[in-house]
């Protein structure tokens, strides 16, 4: 099975958010399954510059503006990897639209690249003629796999393709980034206007590119099954909900993993101690040092709680914000490690002024401050309104931290609830609680620093945490099975 993944991130070169450690990890994943697999990215500064022995592929000239378009073909570095395997990675060098400081979506001021429609439609048609064999003689995919509102216009493209006949499937990693563009701009797209309908890309007299994976693609995935079923309800669905239940079955949900290579505390060469489930003493050397780089008080029975995260709304922050009272009476302290909104940013920073030494923040993104947090942290918060799949928590659950988590999307996929029956039949996790309000997550928060009481239980939580294996050699086995089942649709529909 040949396979292109096309996506606007992948760890470690760009990253915002969990999208760029999907894309690390998926594909060596199928890679490792048998599959041939590749990536095609846009020529961002650091991904141009970090993808290795590039070569040119071929030349595709002005579209979409008036600058040179060229398609590069070169290899993913992959430190840490099985050896003797490579990522063969398509870069879309195109320096007037990619090379430029900020981050993929945004200036350096927070606002939207106004140019954004021709940076991410580019993507898609690119994506979409190498797919249908138009840009490298050498090699074409069974399935485009595309990744999120960036690439989901190769699913429109190749939908007007003349004789395409390769597969599509569209994952959804984040529903409320819709990609949304003025419809006066839809001739810049090079597509028949017979698209821009309510049944095609027309999103309320708007573009919508997440219609294009939603709409055309041979199959629709998300990142875990709970969230596959809430994006077809109103309340979650941000306007898209009708379009998710107008697919029906062709809509599917497989669990992100976790990549042992890159998250694995017996052998994280960034933390102040390894440790193991059988060797628990490296942790506590961990939550030392946090509680130090962090300036809280060097406390070993004060409960740690740590948030790493985006500062949106859709995580929920501001629900930790108006709890923090019962989580400082109950003796814990909380260190947050997040970027993003500036008003959670400045309430953030003054909660950590009003009580030092139990409140620190440290603002902005660091990767490798990360593992630190959640090597030291003893629980990790992640009280999200929605939440596709979630990938702290999971790594928090590979570091012995436990979670504490909103029950909604994949956090209900993930975590194992600290019921008494759960207890009993020692599944338990982690703690979730159900309403987006401060009063259920001081509850939450209350449970949990009872059972932080208790060493054996909250042992117990621990280790039962440290064995899950979320694994993306599973997640590799469903999405081949899938990408077969999409192979079947694209050939019945021709
Ligand atoms: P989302 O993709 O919605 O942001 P996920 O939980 O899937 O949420 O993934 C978040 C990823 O981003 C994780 O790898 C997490 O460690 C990382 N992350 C988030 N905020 C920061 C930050 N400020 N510094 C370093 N890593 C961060
Ligand atoms: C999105 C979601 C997050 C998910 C990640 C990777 O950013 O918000 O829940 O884990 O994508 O799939």
């Amino acid at each position: 099975m040949r396979v292109l993944h096309a996506a606007a991130e992948i760890f470690p070169l760009a990253k915002t958010g969990g999208l760029a450690d999907v894309l690390g990890a998926l594909p060596q994943a199928l890679l490792e399954a048998g599959a041939d697999v590749r990536v095609i990215l846009p020529g961002l500064p650091a991904i141009k510059n970090g993808v290795e022995r590039k070569r040119l592929v071929c030349e595709i000239g002005a579209i979409f503006g008036a600058g040179k378009v060229s398609l590069l073909l070169g290899q993913m570095p992959m430190p840490g990897k099985s050896p003797g395997t490579s990522l063969p990675v398509y870069v879309i060098d195109a320096p007037y639209l990619y090379q430029r400081a900020g981050n993929p979506y945004l200036a350096l001021d927070g606002s939207e690249w106004p140019d954004n429609l021709q940076r991410f439609a580019l993507l898609g048609w690119v994506a979409a003629h190498l797919a249908a064999g138009e840009l490298d003689a050498d090699w074409r995919p069974d399935v485009l796999h595309a990744h999120d509102w960036h690439a989901a216009m190769a699913c429109a493209y190749l939908k007007v393709f003349p004789a395409s006949t390769v597969a599509t499937v569209f994952t959804v990693h984040n529903l409320a980034y819709q990609g949304l563009f003025d419809e006066a701009d839809f001739h810049m797209l090079g597509l028949p206007a017979r698209l821009l309908t309510p049944a095609g890309l027309e999103f309320h007299a708007q573009i919508s590119f997440m219609k294009a994976g939603l709409t055309y693609a041979h199959r629709v995935t998300t990142v875990s099954p709970n969230y596959a079923t809430e994006m077809a309800t109103e309340e979650f669905g941000c306007g898209l909900d009708g379009v998710v239940r107008a697919r029906g079955r062709d809509v599917s949900g497989i669990l992100n993993g976790v990549d042992g290579t890159v998250w694995n505390p017996e052998s994280d060469a960034g933390i102040a101690a390894t440790y193991s489930p059988s060797a628990l003493g490296g942790k506590l050397r961990c939550k030392a040092a946090l509680q130090t780089s962090m300036g809280l008080k060097a406390d070993p029975g004060a409960q740690l709680f740590a948030v790493v995260s985006r500062l949106t709304h859709q995580k929920g922050l501001d629900l930790v914000l108006a709890a923090l009272p019962e989580l400082l009476a109950a003796g814990g302290q909380l260190a947050v490690q997040g970027s993003g909104d500036a008003a959670l940013e400045a309430a953030f920073t003054a909660a950590a002024a009003s009580h030092p030494g139990r409140v620190a923040v440290r603002l902005g993104y660091d990767e490798a401050f990360a593992h630190q947090m959640m090597a030291g942290a003893d629980a990790v918060l992640v009280p999200s309104r929605f939440e596709p799949c979630g990938l702290t928590q999971l790594y928090a659950l590979r570091y012995g931290a436990v979670p504490v988590v909103r029950r909604v999307g994949g956090l209900v996929d993930t975590v194992v609830d600290a019921s008494v029956q759960a207890l009993a039949r020692d599944e338990a996790t982690g703690f979730m609680f159900d309403a987006a309000t401060p009063a259920a997550l001081a509850a939450a928060l209350r449970q949990t620093a009872n059972a932080y009481a208790k060493p054996k239980l909250w042992r117990q939580l621990m280790l039962r945490g440290m064995a899950q294996r979320f694994s993306w050699g599973d997640a590799a086995a469903q999405y081949l099975s899938l990408y077969g089942e999409a192979v079947q649709a694209a050939t019945a529909m021709r």
